[in-house]
């Protein structure tokens, strides 16, 4: 690609965020979109949130994909390429690429070519008999560039519970995308985090170190640095909250007293207490699950649960 046409990339993409920000602030309940967490700084935290001793879910889902992937194997035709949603550091994958030599080729979609970058690196020195593709996007639009139909399978993998970072009606519209995107022949792992204690899972968002809470305010920096902003980051704080009815963890800024923001000229005024919504992460049933996966032309056909229901890796197929 020209410069010229690099730099109107960057131009229109610093749009987005400014116009998804301005509308954000203006709504009665403030929110901001979680896809601008992930800048290289932010890519960089949320390794390091999976790593608290308070976030199970990486270590839960890993320990079990380690079962899940010499049993998936039987599944899988040679010459399988396996397309990755949100790849981030590729940790997990190698679980799969180790038990399945079946997976030829490797597509890991990210939106953050910071991550992208050195994870691609990694995959190629240790799998050389994988040609890794890597896709720089947001996996939440259609991406044009997946050419899939030459392979002679496909294999969707989807961990980490992202799939709860959007609403049921979100999640609904990503299964049938990438039911569209995968294509005919696909079958689609996704890891999924289930209800349980909310003690535990106040915890897994909201660890004693201040990793999670340096995460979500890393945003504000980004507004900060990227669109003129000015918030004092020593005025919000980081707020994890259980909401029982609709199952999920909300993540919240919340403003630590009355004050003005600015956004290049825009103004937004807080009350002391108001929060900024940043992140949903809803939690799922087995049954809720296959409903889902149901409505949104997939049948369930294995699935694999963690010590004490903890976590759960779904295995779809396109019906
Ligand atoms: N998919 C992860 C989850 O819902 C993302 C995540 C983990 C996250 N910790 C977070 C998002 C803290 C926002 C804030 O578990």
């Amino acid at each position: 690609m020209s410069s010229a046409a690099l730099s109107d990339l960057a131009t229109s993409s610093r749009n987005d965020f400014l116009d998804d920000v301005l509308a954000g602030l203006s709504q009665s309940q403030k929110s901001l979109s979680p896809k601008y967490f992930y800048d290289e700084a932010g890519s960089d935290l949320f390794e390091a949130i999976c790593l608290t001793p308070e976030y199970y879910p990486t270590r839960t889902e890993t320990a079990l994909l380690a079962h899940v992937a010499p049993a998936l194997s039987a599944w899988v035709q040679s010459g399988c390429v396996l397309v990755e949603f949100g790849s981030g550091a590729s940790d997990k994958t190698r679980l799969l690429l180790d038990a399945m030599p079946q997976i030829t080729t490797y597509m890991p979609i990210d939106i953050s070519a910071g991550a992208l970058e050195p994870a691609v690196d990694r995959i190629k020195d240790a799998y050389p008999g994988v040609t890794v593709v890597p896709v720089e996007a947001d996996f939440t639009q259609p991406i044009a560039t997946l050419d899939l139909a030459t392979y002679p399978a496909v294999l969707g993998f989807f961990p980490g519970s992202t799939i709860g970072n959007f609403t049921p009606a979100e999640a609904a519209a990503f299964l049938k995308a990438a039911r569209a995107m995968l294509g005919p022949k696909a079958l689609f792992l996704v890891g999924a985090d289930l209800v349980k204690d909310p003690a535990i899972l106040v915890a897994a968002y909201d660890d004693a170190a201040g990793v999670t809470a340096a995460f979500n305010l890393n945003v504000l920096k980004r507004i900060n640095t990227e669109l003129g902003g000015d918030f004092d980051l020593a005025q919000f704080a980081h707020r994890a909250r259980w909401n029982a009815s609709d199952a999920r963890m909300e993540m919240h800024l919340e403003s630590l007293r009355d004050q003005i923001v600015h956004v290049g000229h825009h103004a937004f005024a807080f009350r002391k207490g108001e929060t900024i919504h940043t992140e949903n992460s809803h939690k799922f049933t087995v049954k809720g699950f296959g409903a889902l996966a149901l409505a949104s032309g997939w049948t369930l056909v294995e699935q694999w649960l963690a010590p004490d229901d903890a976590f759960a890796a779904f295995l779809l197929e396109r019906f």
